[in-house]
């Protein structure tokens, strides 16, 4: 997400209005193969995985044309998974051009078939579905799955299979319920598996997109994320030129990254600017000056503005009205920086993302449907261009490339944390500084004994909320009325799902006996334990 305005509901900055701007204009440095999203759950893991691989990526919908798919000179073409069933009503269909461009085609899942079906082989509705893990019989490896063994596992998920290969296909193997689950043509360039290898639950997965990057495709598979930075800084430079350029800081990896890459670009044409609103977690805002004025020396305005915000949150309660409230006061004080700054500053730095790129333009017929509450928050007629140099990176690469610029690991591995900060984990009442300052104590634990117990990676999220709410304990023989502080922690791989984390109890002993030890106001701490749907991560 693009973490620098991350205030609540948004208009959106600059989303790509057609699917030419879609293009991830780059350099042609690198092999590329493209991915056509023909809906599936996992089309963007299978993008991630082939980079992973070495071979940049980018994901298409399915009807982008095959004009904007020659345009990039891919090496490969990857056909996606689909909800839909092949034979249904408004299913997409395969434009058969997509097999006369002269590169390797592998069709995953619906993609397989949609390919069968093309070329006239059989695929039917089975009876039975096949769902999960399932046992692979290789009779045949082929070129596709060369290097694999006999009798392997890989996860399927469709009902229609595959009966029958196309005349002139080699079937290579079959599954318990897929009599055809993997072909292929070599001398027609097309290959098709009716298992997902992108997940991990198919162990040589990997070893058979490699087969079909490196050896079928012939790319080179030299791409890393971190490749793109001197790609990047060179971009930025010719776009802004001379002019100067501003960023807001949030502290979360997304616009940190950001600001170092334009700061690699272009020095101290650049000026950041970090508002600290006061609802950031202890010591965070400390951090990110340390880091970037201090240590990486960038031009940084910080603004202590928690007056400013605790003002504005006076008397509210309900969640909406504070995201309004902040988001306002966001932009008010954001823009009165930028006039600070002077004539001249024509730039705004985004740290957009590729799933950001691919929500707001790409992805059509995708099944799930994700929020957008966490992009946009500054107005559409603010007068700046966007510099976004992110735009091509998944959030793991834009780690990588964080790493590759020396961001301090406390800034690389940051979970998430909403724009409005504490102020919605305080719940049902208002968010005053007593308030804010007992959470925040409490979250400061949290997230110590997390760190030291080794987990904090290992979790999407972890904090503390705090109900409007006192309960009645006992301490030293003295009866108490207390806040209760809850923890949640949840693993999740895009916050649209998420599970309630199983951490050990001696751990939540330690944290909760440290709560009510240390933070005078707090005599009980309760664990959240509900996973996403049907609750969501944050508590409103
Ligand atoms: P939920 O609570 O909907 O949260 O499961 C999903 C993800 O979004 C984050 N979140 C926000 N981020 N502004 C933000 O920038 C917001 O108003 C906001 N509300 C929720 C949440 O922390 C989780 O990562």
């Amino acid at each position: 997400m693009a973490e620098v305005v991350g205030l609540g509901p948004g208009s959106g900055l600059a989303a790509p209005q057609d699917l030419g701007e879609l293009a991830l204009e780059r350099e042609i440095a690198h092999d590329e193969v493209v991915v056509l999203d023909y809906g599936g759950q996992y089309s963007q893991l299978i993008a991630r995985r082939v980079r992973e691989i070495g071979v940049f990526s980018e994901l298409l919908p399915h009807h982008v044309g095959v004009e904007e798919i020659r345009r990039r000179k891919p090496r490969g073409l990857i056909l996606s998974g689909g909800p839909a069933s092949v034979y249904a009503e408004g299913a997409p269909k395969l434009d058969p051009e997509l097999l006369e461009l002269g590169i390797p085609v592998l069709g995953i899942c619906y993609g397989m078939q949609a390919l069968v079906l093309e070329l006239g082989g059989r695929v039917e509705g089975a009876e039975v579905g096949e769902f999960g893990r399932s046992r692979l019989a290789v009779t045949e490896t082929g070129r596709l799955l060369a290097g694999t063994p006999a009798d392997q596992s890989c996860w399927m998920s469709h009902r229609d299979t595959v009966f029958a290969a196309p005349e002139g296909f080699t079937a290579l193997a079959s599954s318990t319920e897929s009599p055809v689950a993997a072909l292929e043509s070599t001398e027609r360039g097309i290959y098709g598996i009716q298992f997902h290898p992108e997940v991990v639950h198919t162990p040589y997965g990997q070893q058979v997109l490699t087969n079909f990057l490196g050896d079928i495709c012939g790319a080179e598979l030299t791409w890393s994320a971190a490749s793109i930075v001197d790609d990047q800084i060179a971009r930025i430079r010719t776009q802004v030129g001379d002019s100067r350029v501003i960023c807001g800081l949030s502290g979360g990896v997304d616009s940190s990254v950001a600001a170092l890459l334009v700061h690699r670009a272009i020095g101290d044409q650049l000026t950041c600017v970090f508002v600290d609103h006061g609802l950031m977690r202890k010591n965070e805002g400390e951090q990110v000056v340390a880091a970037f004025r201090d240590h990486f020396k960038v031009p940084l305005v910080a603004v202590d503005a928690e007056d400013r915000f605790l003002n504005r949150l006076k008397g509210l309660s309900d969640p909406e009205a504070k995201r309004k409230a902040i988001g306002a006061e966001f932009i008010r004080v954001f823009e009165e920086e930028a006039q600070r700054l002077g004539e001249g500053v024509d730039f705004l730095v985004q740290g957009t993302l590729y799933s950001d790129v691919i929500e707001s333009g790409g992805g059509t017929g995708a099944a799930t449907i994700k929020s957008h509450h966490n992009v946009g928050g500054l107005p559409d007629d603010l007068e700046f261009e966007l510099v976004e140099p992110l735009r091509a990176l998944f959030k793991d690469e834009v780690r990588a490339v964080g790493e590759e610029l020396g961001l301090p690991e406390r800034l690389v591995w940051r979970q998430p944390f909403p724009g409005p900060g504490l102020a919605i984990r305080i719940v049902g009442g208002e968010a005053t500084k007593e308030r804010l300052d007992t959470l925040r104590d409490c979250d400061f634990i949290l997230q110590d004994e997390i760190r030291k117990a080794g987990l904090y990676r290992e979790l999407w999220q972890s904090f503390c909320v705090l109900p409007d709410i006192r309960t009645v304990g006992v301490q030293g023989d003295e009866r108490t009325y207390g806040y209760v502080m809850a923890i949640r922690a949840v693993t999740s791989d895009d916050a649209m799902t998420a599970d309630w984390a199983r951490l050990p109890y001696d751990l939540l002993e330690q944290i909760a006996s440290r709560m009510i030890n240390e933070v005078r106001e707090v005599n009980r701490v309760v664990l959240d334990i509900t996973s996403k749907p049907p609750g969501t991560i944050e508590w409103e």
